[in-house]
């Protein structure tokens, strides 16, 4: 390990994030009673410029009336450059009441946005008196964000985690798509001739580099990156693919555009039986080992060192985190 130690934000689940329109008051109580381990209520993208005062009211009145539990609640609020951005702030977070979490702040392009909303948060934290500290939560979803990704994670002791936003970033880079997310046949390789004089063409995905770079620098900081919006809400398996392989990557989990998807999120950012059952044999078979004096050993005929010790404690805390035996 380094000598730097690595501040890691408040543990907390982040295996589905599920976004409600502060539009749409209808749909904030179920929010509240789902499975979602965040829900985030939007007054960005999907509130339309004339609805967003209301929005305003919608959510000052869900955050001081609906019953929310234990629910993460985080607000989107408009982007630095938008003229809403500053009502957002001063009036949702004063008039919740103290029960916001989180702040999501949408297409964060330098360290010095995420210092302005901080400046901002800290005096109506200091002025209301509060004792709990909001945290946030940032989407890079410009190709400015990206090139600052590292400064942006370092920014604010209030950072929790970075969300890659898809979306935006498509049109940030005029990558040529009108996806939200998913795969894209142009992205891919066609091999040259086999035997038989065959072609195949492998499908790539397109975003693993803008993903594993968020990825980097959200646990170099020790915040939890997340994976953003898979549009088609009626291709499950599409979105588990995108999960999986968000997860794969390190993502601690994915945003749900639509309530069916917090199912799969939840399903595909929790490890199974089986990974938890073989994470805790490593655990045995490495204190063994070490009683031993050995730094490795085999276990089903593969090698286990030290590293994966560390992998497997990561992978059974995490299944504690959720509930797991
Ligand atoms: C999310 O905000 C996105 O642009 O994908
Ligand atoms: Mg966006």
């Amino acid at each position: 390990m380094s000598f730097t130690q690595i501040r890691q934000a408040p543990a907390r689940l982040n295996r589905s994030e599920l976004a409600v329109p502060g539009s749409s008051p209808k749909f904030f109580a179920k929010a509240a009673q789902g499975a979602a381990d965040i829900v985030f209520l939007d007054l960005e993208d999907a509130v339309a410029p004339d609805d967003k005062p209301q929005a305003r009211r919608n959510i000052i009145a869900a955050l001081n009336e609906v019953d929310w539990g234990e629910k993460v609640v985080s607000l989107r609020i408009n982007g630095l450059d938008t003229h809403y951005m500053y009502r957002d702030v001063v009036e949702v977070v004063e008039g919740g009441g103290g029960r916001l979490d989180l702040i999501m702040i949408p297409k964060v392009g330098t360290a010095a946005d995420v210092y302005a909303l901080d400046m901002l948060v800290s005096q109506i934290e200091a002025a209301k008196g509060w004792k709990k500290r909001i945290g946030f939560e940032l989407i890079i979803e410009s190709a400015l964000g990206m090139q600052n990704v590292e400064a942006i994670a370092a920014a604010s002791p209030r950072n929790e985690s970075l969300h890659f936003g898809v979306a935006d970033y498509s049109a940030s880079i005029r990558a040529r798509t009108v996806a939200i997310g998913g795969a894209n046949p142009d992205y891919a390789v066609l091999t040259d001739k086999d035997g038989a004089g065959t072609r195949q063409v492998h499908w790539g995905d397109m975003w693993h580099y803008a993903l594993a770079r968020m990825v980097v620098a959200a646990r170099a900081n020790g915040l939890r990156p997340v994976d953003g919006p898979f549009g088609d809400f009626s291709d499950p398996d599409g979105y588990r693919a995108a999960a999986r392989r968000a997860a794969a990557l390190g993502c601690e989990g994915k945003w749900a555009i639509h309530p069916s998807q917090v199912a799969l999120a939840n399903e595909c950012f929790s490890p199974s039986e089986e990974e938890v059952g073989r994470a805790r044999r490593i655990l045995e078979a490495m204190a063994e080992a070490t009683k031993a004096g050995r730094g490795a050993v085999a276990l089903d005929g593969k090698l286990i060192d030290l590293a994966s010790i560390r992998q497997a404690e990561a992978l059974v805390k995490k299944a504690e985190a959720i509930g797991r035996p």
